[in-house]
């Protein structure tokens, strides 16, 4: 049956975990990079006229809040004055998104090639090594993110909180003139957007050890444990393996085409045993 054979249960497992990654990252950028939000405060002059109980500020990704800008009253007859946010927290953001869009690229092109080259990725164990240390640079990279994206996100909220932006607003200084904030901005994808961060962190730095097994260190130190493990399981390796593996791959297809399999027998270990089945 199909779960007798470590090959395809490997590659479900491994296709399904790359789909999590993949699926976890789109989250994460997604919430983060597709923000929009808008908070509404108001100035209520003393000669009404000139009031604006209802002014809107607009603000999204990647939040440099020092370009946003709006009309206030001055309370002065109709005259107006252009007020901006503070702050820039477009780096955090950006670092964060750029994290995320790499972290599902990476995903989904280890997904390709563990589907399309399977014997590239097995190769002299290439696959596995460049996929041990890819993960545990992307798991640096996601706590890195997560934690300067979740620190940003804690003053993007100060510096949005309609309270505070009114203290920017030259006619809320007079004491004669009534400010308020109509509402605030929503935080739910935000803070969706650092939940998705540190989970992303969690999944990639468990992945490690599963890319750890993978590389088949564990097996290799206890194999070797005094010497160079690395040059002799190279020397060790390279040769009869790729010679098994084209032999592998030459024996199935002769044997679709000429039907010989007691010849295939005698090759190899792991080819004699799928011919046997
Ligand atoms: C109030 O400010 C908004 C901008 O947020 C503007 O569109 C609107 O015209 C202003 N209203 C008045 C009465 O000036």
């Amino acid at each position: 049956s199909i779960s007798d054979c470590p090959i395809v249960t490997d590659g479900v497992y491994f296709i399904i975990k790359l789909s999590l990654l993949s699926l976890f990252a789109i989250f994460a950028f997604a919430t983060c990079g597709g923000y929009t939000g808008q908070l509404r405060v108001s100035v209520d002059c003393m000669e009404k006229a000139s009031s604006n109980l209802s002014i809107g500020i607009d603000f999204a990704y990647p939040f440099r809040l020092h370009q946003v800008s709006f009309e206030a009253p001055l309370c002065e007859g109709m005259r107006r004055e252009r007020v901006a946010l503070i702050g820039d927290y477009s780096s955090s953001a950006e670092f964060f998104v750029t994290i995320a869009v790499f972290a599902f690229l990476y995903s989904l092109m280890a997904t390709i090639v563990y589907i399309f080259f399977q014997n590239k990725y097995r190769e002299n164990n290439r696959g596995p090594l460049i996929d041990f240390i890819v993960t545990v640079v992307f798991s640096f990279m996601w706590l890195v993110s997560s934690s300067a994206w979740a620190k940003a996100l804690s003053d993007v909220k100060v510096a949005t909180d309609p309270d505070e932006v009114q203290l920017l607003i030259s006619a809320c200084k007079i004491q004669t003139n009534k400010c308020g904030s109509v509402h605030g901005p929503r935080w739910s994808g935000l803070n969706t957007s650092v939940v998705f961060g540190f989970l992303n962190f969690v999944l990639w730095a468990g992945n490690i050890w599963f890319v750890f097994k993978e590389t088949g260190w564990h097996k290799g130190a206890a194999r070797y444990p005094g010497g160079a493990p690395e040059k002799q399981a190279g020397t060790f390796n390279q040769q009869p393996y790729n010679q098994g593996s084209f032999d592998q791959s030459g024996g199935y297809s002769a044997q679709g085409d000429l039907g010989q399999p007691s010849e295939y027998s005698q090759v190899g270990g792991p080819t004699s045993y799928s011919n046997q089945m």
